[in-house]
């Protein structure tokens, strides 16, 4: 993929990078029905459409499903990937639809809780499912002890959605069989990648990732299949 094209359409840290760590060892097989839930303006979608052209159900919240359809229409993958605008709260699909559901970068605004997996998506995925989800999160619980110096810099309602691996756990461990979760190892040149962009939010985030300077934040992959 471009470049500029992912310099363009990244909204944190590289999702292509992160999309491709994420899925490094799954079973995903042509044809595929997937639900690339929180996608932004879709490059996990392209991804995924491109590297195992499975059939990608692209669902964002803040980006409409016309500026994502130009977006499938440029990268040549419009014929593989549904856009779709629809919140995370609310789907409307079919119990036991998805072969896969992949989720990068996202998941941790609205699945946050004891709850979402099991109420919101489960019903939604075949048995054996591939479940696969990153974001970023803590190297540990910081919540009772924040650090003085990323006090400023780490807004409340970001730390109710950064967690630990230990904390992330056993929100899925009872649903899969295969369950491995972990630091991903893109870590550094996914938020280089993020911190080098033009755009407001990422000048924002260079001040907290200097300032954190590898002690506090990771990102976080989880992989299984549905039991
Ligand atoms: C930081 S952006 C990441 C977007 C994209 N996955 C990426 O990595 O470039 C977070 C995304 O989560 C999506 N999101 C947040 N809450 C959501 C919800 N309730 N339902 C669906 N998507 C949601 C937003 O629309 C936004 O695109």
């Amino acid at each position: 993929m471009y470049l500029e094209f992912l310099q363009e359409n990244m909204m944190g840290p590289n999702a292509w990078l992160m999309a491709q760590e994420l899925t490094a060892d799954l079973p995903l097989q042509p044809g595929m029905r997937v639900l690339d839930l929180g996608c932004g303006r879709g490059l996990s979608s392209i991804f995924l459409a491109e590297k195992f052209k499975v059939h990608v159900f692209a669902v964002d919240l803040w980006t409409s499903a016309t500026e994502n359809y130009r977006r499938f229409q440029q990268a040549g993958v419009a014929h593989l990937v549904t856009p779709l605008q629809l919140d995370a709260l609310q789907l409307p699909f079919a119990h036991d639809f998805f072969d896969a559901v992949i989720s990068v970068d996202s998941y941790h605004y609205f699945g946050s809780n004891d709850t979402y997996f099991a109420e919101h998506l489960k019903p939604l995925l075949k048995k054996d499912a591939v479940v696969a989800i990153a974001f970023p999160g803590m190297k540990y619980e910081v919540h009772d002890n924040i650090p003085k110096e990323m006090e400023p810099l780490w807004p409340s309602e970001a730390l109710d959605m950064w967690h630990s691996i230990p904390w992330w756990r056993p929100k899925f461990q009872p649903h899969l069989h295969h369950f491995q979760i972990g630091e991903m190892d893109c870590f550094d040149r996914a938020w280089q990648d993020w911190l080098a962009c033009d755009n407001p939010y990422a000048a924002e985030d260079r001040v907290m990732m200097d300032t954190d300077n590898g002690r506090y934040m990771n990102l976080i992959k989880l992989t299984g299949l549905l039991s």
